[in-house]
């Protein structure tokens, strides 16, 4: 057995789904009558979709009914599923695929800790469910990030204590998660953003065998 376990993010460090939640969330802003910034986005990666709403609704100024809400809630989720619909191993991020069959091959475990509740239908899409040996997604937790929830359950699935759990993440709400649960950070984007996580690498060409292993 490994000394260290992985946990991988999904949306936007396994695939390129990240872009498709910003588009989705930009028409429910813009259908309100209001815009929102690329970089604003990067406040709602990470965040669940009922606190990404209540963000959206309070930076638009607009207050709404628990019905209207609700509504929206389940528009935004259909047209995130119809962007995404034709996913396919295409989409997903530079060396991730090749990696996620080395760790499988080198038996070091890993475990998916994600916000999303489309988290398994986007596995299997990528063929990739068999290989994760705990999955652990928006519909097992009760706390979203930046609370630790979601990485403490995976950690406790694969058997591995926090400290020497090694979480992949491209949103500052993760990284605060995974500092708070006290375990091995790794931003993927910039430093700007994601500066206070134990290690910034630009993309996910930088998250090689050799780096991880460096962390082991
Ligand atoms: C996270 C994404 O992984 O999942 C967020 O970074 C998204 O942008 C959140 O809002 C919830 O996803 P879903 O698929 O349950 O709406
Ligand atoms: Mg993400």
């Amino acid at each position: 057995m490994a000394k260290k376990a992985i946990i991988f993010d999904l949306d936007g460090v396994i695939v390129d789904t990240a872009k498709y939640h910003y588009i989705a969330w930009r028409k429910i802003a813009n259908d309100l009558g209001f815009d929102f910034s690329e970089k604003e986005n990067e406040a709602l990666k990470g965040v669940s979709r009922v606190q990404s709403l209540e963000y959206l609704l309070e930076k638009g100024d607009i207050d709404l009914s628990q019905t209207e809400k609700d509504k929206l809630l389940v528009s935004k989720n259909e047209q995130y599923l119809s962007l995404i619909s034709d996913m396919d191993e295409s989409e997903m991020l530079p060396g991730i695929q090749e990696l996620l069959f080395a760790l499988h091959k080198a038996k070091i475990s890993f475990a998916l800790g994600s916000a999303s509740k489309n988290a398994r239908r986007i596995l299997e899409a990528l063929h990739l469910t068999d290989l994760f040996s705990a999955i652990v997604d928006g519909t097992n937790v009760s706390k979203a990030k930046p609370d630790p929830e979601v990485f403490v359950i995976a950690a406790r699935k694969i058997c591995y204590v926090p400290k020497n759990c090694i979480v992949i993440e491209d949103s500052k709400a993760g990284i605060e998660a995974a500092n708070s649960g006290n375990m091995i950070s790794v931003g993927i984007g910039s430093e700007e953003v994601l500066g206070t996580a134990d290690y910034v690498l630009k993309d996910t060409s930088e998250l090689t065998m050799k780096f991880l292993k460096s962390l082991m």
